[in-house]
């Protein structure tokens, strides 16, 4: 089983004498104003919760937008800083960028085109001449930093995500001898699906300017190549998953991405969340009701409104459970400046309004809502607190939720309802697993979770335990640089 301690090792013989560089829109760690004091805080993204254990075992540079409003105030001349804030282990460098620019690339490209196209659910994505030019423009921003942070040194740089993927060929231009690897941390779509894109030969080419590709599973992996098949002249190899273009060759892998289980689990046992079980379960009224649970950063992606729905419903069909059970829906507001999040939005609150008058009685309701930042520590009591765990995504690359929610469960208690829309649905098959378009099949699976025997439950929550536990962060990003050493890059 892959540690902390031997994914170190592997690095210090097979990459000795490399930069390890990470980069990504998003970074770890973000510095804001609370008034004049400075406050760090944790994102909501799956990305940096899977990375931050891995760059903190290896040490190296991760290279991020500096989104934060204090981001600036804490960095040095180079604008690095060392974090974690509490026990420093390797540097962040901030780029900044223009309101202009982060409205581009971020919002509009990224955000407004790119994951609406990656992610079938129904939401279309739209195009801009003036966001793609900003796209293109930050990416080189990106490959500008990453040059001068490599200088004249040998170093791997690990690219994430759909707002860089311009930025391994526009690498591979400025210094050909640098190794670059990608992870897409979303899904990859049919070639029907992504022909609508204007730029899909521009994004193609960029991305094959890697030297290793990973996807979370083997199925994006071969929509991949049916879609540079159909898309770009290059010559694609079944066999080998391999690309060539030009005289570039691209390995495309699959990785399924996962969570520090380890520290995890053991951070579930302490006194301090069996405190703060306590105060939450005060300050949200609950007292022996049976706790399903909802943690999502609000996406349309992510199936709310249909485990709404679905709630509903469980309580129109069995009304006995009335006052009896509680669900937790708890998240943050994401991208709010996009319309289609401020639907998103709109629409589970007003739902959530809807199912609490309809079923709530004396001083029971349904729906516990809670849209604000929450602490590690509190979202830890959640996953501690809870009965049952629903994550609906109507297309997720992976869906850390889920996997979070098993590394938490020390006690081999507590059921996963899960999308099998969801990366995650490949490995967590003892999850109770529902499609979260048909509302009826959902209630019934939310019955079925309340109405679990114990000895079920922990015989579920025990092999879902040992597949996370066995494929955890450490593994994924162990197979990574072990693809790289077989490419004969590094060691
Ligand atoms: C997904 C993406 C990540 C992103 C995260 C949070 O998991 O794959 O790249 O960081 O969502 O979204 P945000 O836009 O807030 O970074």
């Amino acid at each position: 089983m892959w540690t902390k301690e031997s994914l170190r090792q592997l690095v210090e013989e097979k990459l000795r004498g490399y930069l390890f560089i990470v980069v990504s829109n998003r970074e770890p760690y973000i510095h804001t104003f609370s008034g004049r004091e400075i406050q760090c805080q944790v994102p909501a993204s799956g990305l940096t919760v899977a990375l931050d254990p891995v760059m903190q075992c290896c040490g190296g540079t991760w290279i991020a937008h500096g989104s934060g409003n204090a981001d600036a105030d804490v960095v040095d001349k180079k604008n690095k800083v060392m974090v974690p804030p509490q026990a420093p282990q390797y540097a962040l460098r901030r780029i900044w960028l223009s309101k202009e620019d982060e409205d581009g690339y971020y919002y509009r490209f990224s955000n407004e085109a790119l994951w609406p196209l990656c992610h079938i659910a129904y939401t279309a994505p739209f195009f801009e001449e003036s966001a793609w030019n900003t796209y293109r423009k930050v990416n080189q921003l990106f490959a500008d930093n990453v040059l001068d942070e490599v200088g004249d040194r040998e170093a791997f740089v690990f690219v994430q995500d759909y707002h860089l993927a311009l930025l391994p060929r526009m690498i591979k231009e400025g210094n050909a001898s640098i190794k670059v690897a990608q992870f897409w941390h979303i899904p990859w779509p049919n070639p029907e699906a992504f022909r609508v894109c204007p730029w899909q030969e521009e994004i193609l080419d960029g991305l094959l300017g890697n030297d290793l590709l990973g996807f979370h599973i083997l199925y994006h992996c071969h929509n991949f190549l049916d879609t540079v098949d159909k898309t770009i002249e290059a010559k694609s190899d079944r066999e080998r998953y391999e690309v060539t273009r030009g005289a570039k060759k691209t390995v495309v892998r699959s990785f399924p991405i996962s969570v520090d289980f380890e520290t995890i689990s053991r951070e579930a046992q302490s006194e301090k969340v069996a405190a703060e079980i306590d105060r939450l379960k005060g300050e949200l009224g609950i007292s022996d009701e049976l706790i399903g649970l909802g943690l999502d950063r609000f996406d349309y992606t992510k199936g709310i409104p249909n485990r709404l729905r679905a709630i509903d419903q469980f309580f129109v069909k069995y009304p006995e459970w009335k006052g009896k059970v509680v669900f937790v829906q708890a998240g943050v507001p994401s991208r709010v400046h996009i319309t289609a999040y401020k639907r998103i939005n709109e629409e589970i609150e007003s739902l959530v309004e809807e199912v609490n008058w309809k079923h709530a009685a004396r001083y029971w309701k349904p729906v516990i809502f809670i849209d604000e930042h929450l602490s590690p520590l509190s979202l830890m009591a959640l996953r501690r607190m809870a009965h049952f765990a629903v994550v609906s995504a109507l297309h997720d690359g992976m869906n850390l939720v889920a996997k979070e929610f098993v590394a938490s469960r020390f006690d081999e208690d507590g059921v996963l309802v899960l999308s099998p829309f969801t990366g995650a649905s490949r490995e967590l098959t003892d999850a109770v697993m529902v499609n979260p378009y048909a509302t009826d099949h959902f209630a019934e699976a939310i019955r079925k979770a309340v109405e679990m025997p114990k000895e079920e439950r922990q015989r579920r929550m025990r092999k879902m335990r040992e597949v996370v536990s066995n494929n955890n962060i450490f593994k994924w990003a162990a197979d990574i640089i072990s693809e790289l050493v077989k490419l004969d890059i590094g060691g």
